[in-house]
């Protein structure tokens, strides 16, 4: 049985002081999930929200990691640092860092090499482009984005990682994929890592859906079969609409 998985993203948003705001309303209002809670704020706001989640089953993630140990790579941040800070997730290969970052298959699967090395749990964003899902390649693409992305990793790794099945045209639109339709996707993923790792690895990695995910159709996605779990963006910035995700 995989444990839902609800991770808020919130992007380039709130100072320290506004994400501990933040935190602070969302802290009692998921207090009684049943699912994993994580929430990424800002490098900079990762300090001040570990302070306020302590004692609290609510985890950290970054939003974005570099491979390298240490050295001249401006305005990036190593494992090291982010465990540091009290990281137990990151967020990797969004399709906002791909599409405005440079962000590649060959650099997400290098920094999902260095996570996972570092006992960081990956967040691994997958998802296709609406040009590409109008030319028919959502499934292989999204297989082979999830597949490249695992490259050196062992069965045994992969289980913990977490996939987040993301299409780009749903994101910070209001558009959702319906839910048969990323439920189906969300299986296309499982199936190719279970014909690279095996069944029962396939079974244990849970995979996320985002985009515009939301009070409104959070349960109805949550219950599909493929689907463990969100990464929420916009929903995430507000305490009570994140809750009510949280408690699909
Ligand atoms: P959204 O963002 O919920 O605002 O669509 C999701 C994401 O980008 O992770």
């Amino acid at each position: 049985m995989r444990k839902p998985i609800i991770a808020g993203n919130w992007k380039m948003n709130k100072t320290p002081q506004e994400a501990v705001e933040l935190i602070n309303q969302i802290k009692p209002l998921v207090a009684s999930s049943s699912c994993e809670v994580i929430v990424c704020p800002t490098a900079v706001c990762l300090t001040a929200v570990k302070d306020a989640i302590v004692g609290t089953s609510i985890q950290l993630g970054a939003q974005n990691v570099h491979f390298a140990a240490s050295g001249a790579y401006t305005g990036e941040l190593s494992v090291d640092m982010l465990k540091a800070v009290g990281c137990t997730h990151v967020i990797i290969g969004h399709s906002e860092r791909r599409q405005y970052f440079g962000e590649t298959d060959k650099t997400v699967n290098l920094r999902t090499l260095a996570a996972v090395a570092a006992g960081l749990i990956p967040l691994i964003c997958v998802g296709e482009l609406l040009s590409e899902r109008e030319a028919g390649y959502t499934d292989t693409l999204c297989a082979y984005q999830t597949l490249t992305a695992l490259t050196g990793l062992t069965g045994k790794q992969v289980e913990d990682i977490v996939i987040a099945y993301e299409p780009v045209w749903a994101i910070g639109t209001g558009k959702t994929a319906t839910a048969e339709e990323a439920d189906r996707v969300c299986g296309v993923i499982r199936t190719a890592i279970a014909g690279a790792y095996g069944k029962d690895v396939a079974e244990k990695v849970r995979i996320q859906y985002g985009g515009s995910m939301n009070p409104s159709n959070a349960s109805e996605l949550m219950g599909k079969d493929n689907i463990d779990g969100g990464l929420i963006g916009s929903a995430s910035l507000i305490a009570e609409d994140f809750s009510k995700v949280v408690h699909y």
